[in-house]
């Protein structure tokens, strides 16, 4: 049995990753969540009190960060400003959150001599040709493009530092675009299936050739329990699962998973420095650490996960109009 502490657990990840940890598993796991506007402790209900506990707080609040590492075995660091459209117009918490915060947890991590695993995204390598016959390896260049992956990829480097130069015992790991339950409804996937619940159309930024590599986030999960079992210390794993689609396809599946007609949608305004294709190479997990995804079927991942929108109304519908004004006043 392990203490495990999860930064981020009330967000969409971090709350998939605390299920999958407590019902496959007997480690205890302590959730450190700001509750900010992507935080929902309705994603952590019904979990057994004996081996859970939240604490609301922040990752940059040191006494407290410190107090927390030093009772745990392990700390698996999700806490994150995650969207890339709020960092085009407000990037100061993403500096605050991702820089600072995250220096904040591997300090104490290295006094204490805490396990840390660092989530990270496959955005820090920046973006793919369509036709680029490479995909991301653990040797890809930096070369972030937004202020989210600018942030997320000075993280990554501090935490690596921090093993070279002090010896911090620790992994990172980066993955692709997830899927599934628990999702705030600002991100693409339950924007698009929350708005044709509500008789709207879906939203495809630009031409909608952007090419994103999807996985279900149980199969994040079980790849970030892997590294934290397996995985060699001051050792980088890419996370993917060979999903990638073109955002037009992704909305037109949702469509026809949903009963309209695929050519219900609307193109709207573009991000602006919008990367064109991701793309991940997981061979090292796989070969080195014998990781393999359990979700192969997108399309009945989607469907799945447009079934759980309809039946939880309830979890997004608070959030849904304050969202929807926001991309409203960008002309999104
Ligand atoms: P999310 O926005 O859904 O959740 C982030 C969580 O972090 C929220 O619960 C929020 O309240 C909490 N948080 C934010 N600032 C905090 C602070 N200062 N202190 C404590 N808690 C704070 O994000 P997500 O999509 O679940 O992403 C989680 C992690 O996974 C991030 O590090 C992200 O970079 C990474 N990631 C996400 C994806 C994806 O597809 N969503 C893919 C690869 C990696
Ligand atoms: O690749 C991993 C990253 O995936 C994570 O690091 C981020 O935290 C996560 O948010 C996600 O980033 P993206 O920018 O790829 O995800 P998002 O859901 O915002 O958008 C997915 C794609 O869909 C992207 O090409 C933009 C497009 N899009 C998005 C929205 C919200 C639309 O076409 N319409 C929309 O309404």
């Amino acid at each position: 049995m392990q203490r495990l502490l999860v930064t981020g657990g009330a967000g969409f990840i971090g709350s998939n990753f605390v299920h999958y940890v407590l019902s496959h598993t007997d480690h205890h796991v302590t959730v450190l969540d700001k509750l900010t506007y992507a935080g929902n402790l309705e994603s952590l209900k019904g979990l057994p009190g004996q081996r859970f506990r939240f604490i609301k707080g922040d990752i940059a609040d040191a006494p407290l960060v410190d107090e927390l590492v030093s009772s745990a075995d392990a700390v698996v660091h999700y806490a994150a400003e995650s969207h890339n459209d709020n960092s085009l117009h407000n990037p100061r918490p993403f500096l605050d959150t991702n820089i600072i915060g995250t220096y904040t947890l591997i300090e104490a991590a290295r006094k204490h001599g805490t396990r840390f695993h660092h989530i990270s995204t496959d955005e820090v390598y920046g973006d793919l040709e369509l036709d680029d016959p490479v995909r991301f390896t653990e040797q890809t260049p930096y070369n972030p493009s937004s202020p989210y992956s600018s942030t997320k990829a000075g993280s990554d480097l501090l935490v690596r530092a921090w093993v070279r130069s002090f010896g911090l015992q620790a992994t990172i790991s980066n993955c692709s675009n997830n899927y599934g339950p628990y999702q705030h409804v600002e991100k693409f996937i339950p924007r698009q299936i929350t708005n044709v619940i509500d008789g709207v159309r879906p939203k495809l930024y630009g031409k909608g050739e952007n090419v994103r590599d999807w996985i279900h986030a149980d199969d994040h999960s079980s790849a970030v329990l892997t590294i934290l079992e397996k995985g060699r210390i001051g050792e980088t794993y890419l996370i993917g699962a060979d999903g990638e689609k073109d955002n037009k396809s992704v909305v037109e599946l949702i469509l026809k998973a949903m009963g309209q007609p695929a050519d219900a949608y609307d193109h709207v305004v573009d991000r602006p420095g919008h990367d064109l294709r991701y793309a991940i190479d997981s061979t090292k997990l796989r070969k080195e650490l014998g990781w393999q995804p359990q979700y192969q079927d997108f399309e009945a991942g989607l469907e799945a996960t447009a079934q759980w929108y309809r039946d939880n109304e309830a979890w997004w519908r608070p959030q849904k109009a304050e969202t929807e004004a926001k991309y409203k006043e960008q002309g999104q």
